[in-house]
């Protein structure tokens, strides 16, 4: 039997905080059924006393996302409380978080108060959101830098008192992981009642170990993980929900899993980060760039042989297409010869052999080699000779008040063939001509256009991605006329196709 490990997400609360990341009502919306989408338990979804447009967000937030408990944050303050209880009127589940610092640097410099009294102001918080909500959790801050003997006497009293959830927040990231293991261990042990409600964990990053501080508070008893996506928030950000996730599907063997639709991450990481201006460094776990992107040449060939020699997640559980090779000089032949193939050039082992010693050349030049150098490198193999479409004769007519012909004049299998086709402009009418006279049906799924330079005499790049059955398959071409060369980037990627 397996334990349920309930994600609370605070993207939209505590991830939001970060300076210059603020989003406003359906900006937040948007992001709320995405992680509805994604499956988490509670979504946190604002501090409602804070501003007229937090409280807002939760109001709304409330009426459109039905799935999770919707959870609003207050400080033990019954004006905080009942303003929460107000913006959660349309919630069909919800939750009042509440709470307190309960470290002596909290109740002295914070508070200016004794610990009597904040253990009074923390049953009384709990009770008074009790009469708003059947569903309370109790924080309490500052709890990584709180004395476990006083902390204990805390939690017993608020569960008590009614609260469902008690929160033990590492609010300053302050934690070793088995200190911090060690703490909710201790709460397990010592407190009546304890199994009357849920120990979650809400640790910051600000020494980097926010998620092992989180998993040591699981594996130690703690069945909420209150997380963000990416790990955004102030300082040095929250935990990631992404990371927890995946490190709780990866140890099936610890028997606590989370419900979230994995598959989902991925685009909901780029959501964010793009709504909140957070750019996602490229080797973070899970969902940067570089994730699963394989540079060196022996891991290059060990995951071409069998994925799992380098890769303990299956890129695909997470949301990314597959793991990707990336070129560079420390590529093998085996990674070119994939990636060539990708490209459709299947090539044999003398013709690898000569791209492999132009490839490296190049990549001692370049840092980023693109599939537009292999393909030059490939064709100017002499792969391209084989080609069964050739373009002959390209005529076009345009301008202002003319409607756009053009004719094309192609050669398949050494027989000439022209068609005389309109369209809405010179590289429609071409390609309307050209998919009259090539016997496969293609749909153009990219197209694009770049110059080299800034002159109006440069090179146009021109890059294509066409269907066939299911299948892509891409053209490149550059030409100082850029409907030639998309003429033949389109048929540079029908070649592909035959
Ligand atoms: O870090 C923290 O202690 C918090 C609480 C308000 C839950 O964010
Ligand atoms: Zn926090």
């Amino acid at each position: 039997m397996s334990d349920k490990l309930y994600i609370f997400d605070t993207t939209l609360r505590d991830g939001e905080q970060v300076p210059g990341c603020q989003l406003n009502t359906v900006e937040k919306i948007e992001v709320a059924k995405a992680l509805d989408l994604l499956g988490v338990d509670v979504l946190e979804a604002g501090f409602p006393v804070s501003s007229p447009g937090d409280f807002q967000s939760v109001v709304e937030i409330s009426k459109v996302v039905k799935n999770p408990v919707i959870c609003a944050l207050t400080r033990a303050i019954e004006k905080d409380i009942e303003v929460a209880a107000d913006s959660l009127r349309y919630a069909k589940r919800k939750r009042i978080h509440t709470g307190i610092g309960t470290s002596d640097y909290h109740i002295k410099f914070k508070f200016n108060s004794n610990r009597e009294d904040i253990l009074q102001r923390a049953i009384a918080c709990v009770k008074y959101a009790k009469k708003f909500v059947e569903d309370v959790e109790f924080y309490a801050e500052d709890a990584g830098r709180t004395e476990n003997e006083y902390l204990a006497q805390v939690i017993e009293a608020v569960i008590a008192a009614g609260a469902t959830v008690v929160n033990i927040p590492d609010t300053t990231g302050y934690c070793l992981p088995d200190e911090f293991g060690a703490k909710i261990r201790f709460l397990k042990e010592n407190v009546n009642g304890i199994e009357n409600a849920i120990i979650s964990t809400h640790c910051h990053n600000d020494l980097g170990m926010a998620t092992a501080n989180t998993i040591s508070g699981i594996i130690n008893g703690a069945r909420q993980a209150e997380v963000t996506i990416n790990g955004i928030g102030e300082r040095a950000g929250n935990t990631s929900l992404e990371e927890v996730v995946m490190i709780m599907k990866s140890r099936k063997h610890l028997g606590i899993v989370p419900g979230i639709r994995t598959k989902h991450l991925l685009k909901t990481s780029r959501m964010v980060s793009s709504l909140m201006n957070m750019p996602v460094q490229p080797n973070k776990a899970i969902v940067g760039r570089n994730a699963f992107s394989h540079s060196s040449g022996i891991h290059q060939d060990g995951v071409l042989k069998y994925r799992e020699n380098y890769e303990i997640i299956d890129p695909i559980d997470v949301g990314v297409n597959e793991s990707s090779i990336a070129l560079t000089a420390r590529s093998g032949r085996a990674a070119l010869k994939h990636r060539l193939s990708m490209l459709g050039y299947h090539l044999g082992k003398e013709q690898v052999d000569l791209v492999y010693k132009r490839f490296l050349d190049l990549a001692d030049k370049k840092k980023d080699i693109r599939d537009e150098d292999l393909e030059i490198l490939a064709g100017s193999n002499g792969n391209k000779k084989n080609k069964k479409v050739k373009l002959e004769h390209l005529q076009v007519l345009c301008g202002k008040s003319t409607v756009p012909m053009a004719t094309v004049t192609l050669n398949i299998n050494g027989e000439s063939f022209s068609h005389t086709s309109s369209g809405n402009g010179p590289v429609d009418s071409s390609f309307e001509a050209i998919r009259q006279l090539v016997h496969h049906q293609f749909r153009v799924e990219e197209y694009l256009v770049q110059a080299i330079t800034k002159g109006s005499d440069d090179i146009g790049k021109v890059h294509i991605q066409i269907e066939n059955k299911g299948k892509y398959y891409y053209g490149f071409s550059g030409n100082t006329d850029v409907v030639t060369a998309s003429v033949e980037a389109l048929i540079d990627a029908i070649n592909k196709i035959i």
